[in-house]
This record gives structure tokens, sequence and C-alpha cells, in this order.
């Protein structure tokens, strides 16, 4: 079992490139199954998930070939609409093939999901659209069973806002039969970034980025290129870095575009951004500023940035209120930051933060991908070694982390 071991105290400084939104290319590479025709992505971030997923559609059928950043996709194979629970409960997001692949062949068994450290995350507003659509839909023995010989487009109104669950059912509706308008939609960028790579294939969509996306059905899709997004995270997360260390740093190939909410809350903290065209240089002051936050969908304040910044408050001058919206359990950092020495208090979805003058290092253990990069935000600000076990969770949305961090002056190394 990996482990990763921080040497508190470095003021990170430099420069660092960004890699391709895990949470872009995972949709994406679901949508090369809505064509015969290959599909050709480059910037794909080399990730354990992207790994996972690849994996899966090879099993369906689907030709895959990987050169470093770029993956070429070709599903005339493709001769097995199912994702056998194995797989799927490695990486919940392989849901994102539902909706694809009741598209493309009518038909298809895929196992539940199930839930994860942070929460149950059920996938009720992915079935309910596809019923909407027309399809006959059970969930037995685990696994969720789709079919129609073609769907209809339809009105869809998901009950919360849901990123996949906006996904999936814009990917279904680009082979319906018919209009699909998806009210309440997530805005998130990497659904703009789906919807572009779907028109690019020959679907027709309007309004992605807005709460109401309107599909019209088209016969079939053709094959395209299409280049990932930075990762708004991964950038959101070497920001936070820099900020609790004191440093200086310049992120490459990423926009500030889709960081409006965590720029503002880095800037209230006290740090200087400067935003270039494809590229974001913050320097921090002495000291930090503690911020308050509430996570909500896009574009307010990300829920995948709330672990970074519970680890930013607890060094940060002043007392911070953190409430999280989004997911029912996602503060399972809480009680690993509290054994670096943070003064933490959580009450339901809310947790008060004072900060402290010094974390002091220790060994913890990583619970799912964001609360890991907390862990590793508190390792570089600590006193002494920090031992961060279970580090696979890094793994699954961080490329090359350990990489990155000694480019920038960190002394951490990886332990197996
Ligand atoms: C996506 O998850 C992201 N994952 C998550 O990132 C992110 O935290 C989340 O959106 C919120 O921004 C990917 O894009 C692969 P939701 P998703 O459906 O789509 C409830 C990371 O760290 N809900 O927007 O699964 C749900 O329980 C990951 O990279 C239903 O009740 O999240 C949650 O409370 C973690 N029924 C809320 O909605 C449904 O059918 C938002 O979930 C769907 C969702």
């Amino acid at each position: 079992m990996d482990m990763l071991l921080i040497e508190g105290g470095c003021r990170l400084s430099g420069e660092v490139a960004i890699s391709g939104a895990k949470n872009a290319a995972l949709p994406i590479l679901c949508a090369a199954l809505l064509t015969a025709e290959p599909v050709t992505f480059t910037n794909v971030p080399q990730l354990k998930d992207i790994g996972t997923l690849l994996a899966l559609l090879r099993q369906m059928g689907v030709k895959v070939s990987v050169e470093g950043g770029a993956v070429t996709l070709e599903a005339s194979g493709l001769n097995n609409p199912v994702a056998p629970y194995e797989m799927v409960k490695t990486m919940r997001a392989s849901i994102l093939v539902l909706g694809p692949l009741v598209a493309r062949c009518g038909e298809a068994r895929v196992s539940l999901p199930g839930g994860c450290a942070i929460g149950a995350r059920p996938v009720d507003q992915h079935i309910k659209g596809l019923q909407a659509m027309g399809a006959e839909v059970t969930v037995e023995h685990g696994y969720v069973r789709a079919c129609v010989p073609r769907l209809t487009g339809a009105r869809l109104f998901t009950d919360m806002v849901t990123v996949t669950g906006t996904e999936n059912l814009m990917m279904a509706a680009c082979l319906a039969d018919g209009e699909t308008v998806i009210e309440n939609a997530a805005r998130e960028p990497e659904i703009v970034d789906l919807a572009n790579c779907l028109v690019a294939m020959g679907a027709r969509i309007s309004g992605a980025g807005t709460d109401v996306i309107r599909i019209q059905g088209v016969e079939r899709l053709h094959g395209a290129t299409h280049r990932i997004m930075p990762d708004r995270i991964e950038t959101g997360t070497y920001l936070c870095a820099a900020a609790v260390t004191g440093g200086e740093v310049r992120l490459t190939g990423t926009s500030a575009a889709y960081l409006d909410a965590v720029i503002d809350k880095l800037m209230d903290a006290g740090c200087e951004v400067v935003t270039e065209r494809d590229a974001i240089r913050l320097t921090a002051p002495e000291r930090l500023q503690a911020v308050n936050l509430r996570t909500s969908p896009y574009p307010a304040f990300p829920t995948d940035m709330q672990a970074q910044f519970m680890a930013l408050n607890c060094v940060a001058s002043g007392v911070a209120m953190i409430r999280e919206t989004i997911f029912e359990n996602r503060f399972m950092h809480a009680v690993e930051l509290q054994r670096l020495g943070a003064d933490i208090r959580i009450d339901g979805n809310t947790a008060v933060v004072k900060g402290v003058e010094r974390l002091q290092g220790a060994g913890v253990m990583a619970t799912d991908l964001r609360a890991s990069a907390s862990l590793v935000i508190a390792g570089l600000i600590a006193d002494g070694e920090t031992r961060i076990e279970r580090i696979y969770h890094l793994d699954r949305g961080y490329e090359r982390l350990e990489e990155k961090l000694a480019a920038l002056g960190a002394r951490v190394r990886r332990l197996n």
C-alpha cells in the first residue's frame, strides 16, 4: 500500500503544468460509445480512474489505443452493453456509460455504482430521465437494466442539480427521436466541454452551461477529435498549496475562467492572483486570513475544493465557517486534520475551523480523493514529517502529484 512522506515547511515556488480535467475526460470518453467511427481525445490525464474506464469500454468491445495523453476509441465492434459490478464498484462514474449505451444499442445493463465515502450517491435522476425518454428501466440484483428500440425526445426536469445526471441524459438525447429539453441542468464547465465534443461529433445541442439544455436528436454521430479542457480542481488544489506555504507559483495550461469563486476566496484570504490567457500566478501573504465558504453547484464555490480550503483555514488567522451543501458526508478529512493539530468543530454539515499558528506532522489516512488532497496541503505546512496512507485515492484524480509538488520545491516522496 503506497504512502506519501512529506517534510513540512517549504515555500512552494516555480511553475507546473496543469493536466486535462478528470471530470471532463470521464463523460467525454463515454461519448465515443455513441458512434461507430473512431474518436480521438487529446490532453487526457493519465489517472487511475481513466484507466479503469478504458478497461470497462474495452470489455464492451470498444477498440482502445493510448499514446501518452492521446486516446483513440472506436466502438464499431461494441457487442456487450454491460458494465459489471467488479469494474463499476471501483469507479462510480462508470454510470456514465448508461445513457450512451441505451442510445446506441437500445439496451444496457449497468451495475448500480453504490455509495462511496462522501455519500450515498444515488442515480435516481439518471433513471427518471431515461424513463421519461421512453426507456423501460428496472433495477434488479444490483443492476440497472434499460431497454428501448429508440429513445424519444422529452422535457426533463431533474429534482436537484446533478452533474453526471445532466451528462448522461444529454448524451442519451443526442440520438433520440425529436427534441429533449433538460431543465435545472448542471452548469459545470465540464458539461460545456462534453457538449462541445458531442457537437463536433454531429450532435445538435444548445444551452450547455446554462440551466436549460436543448438537444435535437439525430440519426447518428460521426468521428471527431477533441482536446480535454484543463482540470480546474487540480488548478485550485495547487493554488491552495502555494497559498498555505506563503509561496509564489505559476500554473500553466489552465484558465482562471472557471475558478471565479475559488479565486475570490483566495484573494479574500490575502493572496495576489494574476490571470494570464492560459496560466494563473499566485503570490501568498505571510499569513492567510480565514475565509468562510458554502459549497453550491457551479458557478458557486465547488464542493470539490471544500477539503482543500479546510486545510487552508486550519493555519489562517481567524475563525472560518464551512458549509457543505452537496454531499452528506464530506468532512472525513476533518478528523485526520485534527491529528495534525487542527482546531475543527463539526456540527452537521457545518465545520467551524479556528486557525492555529502551526500544525504538527503525524501519520494520517486518506479517505477519498479530495480529502487526500487536503492532507497533502496540511502536510506541506506541518512541522516535521507527515505520513499519508491509502494514497491510491490521490492517484485517482491527480496526475504525477509528488513530481509536480517536488518541482515546486516540496520535500515529498512516495513509499510503497
Ligand atoms: C460529480 O459527481 C463529480 N464527479 C464530483 O466530483 C463532484 O463532487 C459532483 O459532481 C458535484 O459537483 C464527476 O463528474 C465524475 P451530482 P456526481 O450528481 O455527478 C444527489 C471528484 O472529487 N443526486 O452532481 O455524482 C447526490 O447525492 C468527484 O472529482 C441524487 O440524489 O454528483 C448529491 O447530493 C467527487 N440523485 C447531489 O445530487 C441522482 O440521481 C449532487 O450530485 C444524482 C445526484
